[in-house]
């Protein structure tokens, strides 16, 4: 059976500590202006946010860690901020995949890998291969991702599979196909940087998850930080189209 449990079928259960949390690292860009550096300075110091992240779910319990890096719409950024994107991407691959093979970590990619050069793509592979094994914590980066091109791969791959003799079809026969069918939705979705969007990211994933938006800029963001996103979920009441009556201990839908 396929993790992908979709909460649109499948009521499923409410952990305490949220088992997958997707995060917009955004605020880079405006953490550096702030301090009168380049825009650059703040990619590189959200790295180091990230980091304390990654540590931070693992030591939690939190099971899947998904961020997104770089949308299918920062390519319309500037050229040289995009090759230091890219530049960074590459060296947090080189630098950071021994680290998080240690602790027991996997590392998955998501995204469209066919604008990426073929040495990004090959340490990609690599750091795939090597943590696929690891039984900790799911970490998957979101690179050149939309929710979008999502969907719509999944379709093309989908019917080429069913060799276009497929006219209705299921969601639960489309989810295979997605980015993330490795795992359950996210229970709980962070937005940094003060934006109230979802910019493209896990558009079918994200059908019942909890959105959590805060101002703190993401190269700020910490362990504390985080610990406010996870309470605030724990204080909500996840219904999935039930009603509230309808969760009550000894109700028979409880
Ligand atoms: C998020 O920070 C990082 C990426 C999109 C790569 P931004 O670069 O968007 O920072 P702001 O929003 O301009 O402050
Ligand atoms: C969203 O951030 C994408 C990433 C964090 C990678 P943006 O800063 O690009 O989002 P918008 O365009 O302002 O919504
Ligand atoms: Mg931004």
């Amino acid at each position: 059976m396929s993790l992908f449990q979709s909460s649109t079928r499948i009521i499923p259960s409410a952990p305490a500590v949220p088992r997958h949390i997707a995060i917009i690292m955004d605020g880079n860009g405006r953490w550096a202006k702030q301090r009168f550096l380049p825009r650059v300075a703040g990619h590189q110091r959200g790295v180091e946010a990230l980091r304390e992240t990654v540590k931070a779910c693992r030591d939690l319990g939190v099971e899947y860690l998904t961020v997104f890096a770089f949308s299918s719409e920062n390519w319309r950024r500037p050229s040289d901020e995009v090759s230091f994107l890219m530049q960074l991407f590459m060296k947090v691959l080189e630098r950071e995949v021994a680290n998080l093979h240690e602790n027991n970590i996997r590392l998955r990619i998501i995204g469209d890998r066919s604008r990426f050069d073929e040495k990004l793509n090959r340490y990609i592979e690599e750091a795939e291969r090597l943590t696929a094994g690891n039984g900790g914590l799911t970490f998957t980066i979101a690179a050149n991702y939309g929710g979008r091109w999502d969907i719509m791969q999944a379709l093309q791959v989908m019917l080429k599979d069913k060799q276009g003799q497929c006219v209705n079809f299921s969601e639960a026969e489309l989810e295979p196909y997605l980015s993330m069918n490795y795992a359950p939705e996210p229970d709980l979705f962070i937005r940094t940087g003060g934006e109230q969007r979802i910019s493209n990211f896990l558009l079918w994933q994200m059908a019942y998850t909890e959105l959590y938006f805060t101002g703190i800029l993401w190269p700020a963001f910490d362990r504390e930080a985080l610990q406010a996103a996870i309470h605030s979920y724990q204080a909500r009441e996840r219904r999935f189209g039930r009603t509230s009556e309808q969760l009550q201990k000894g109700h028979p839908d409880a």
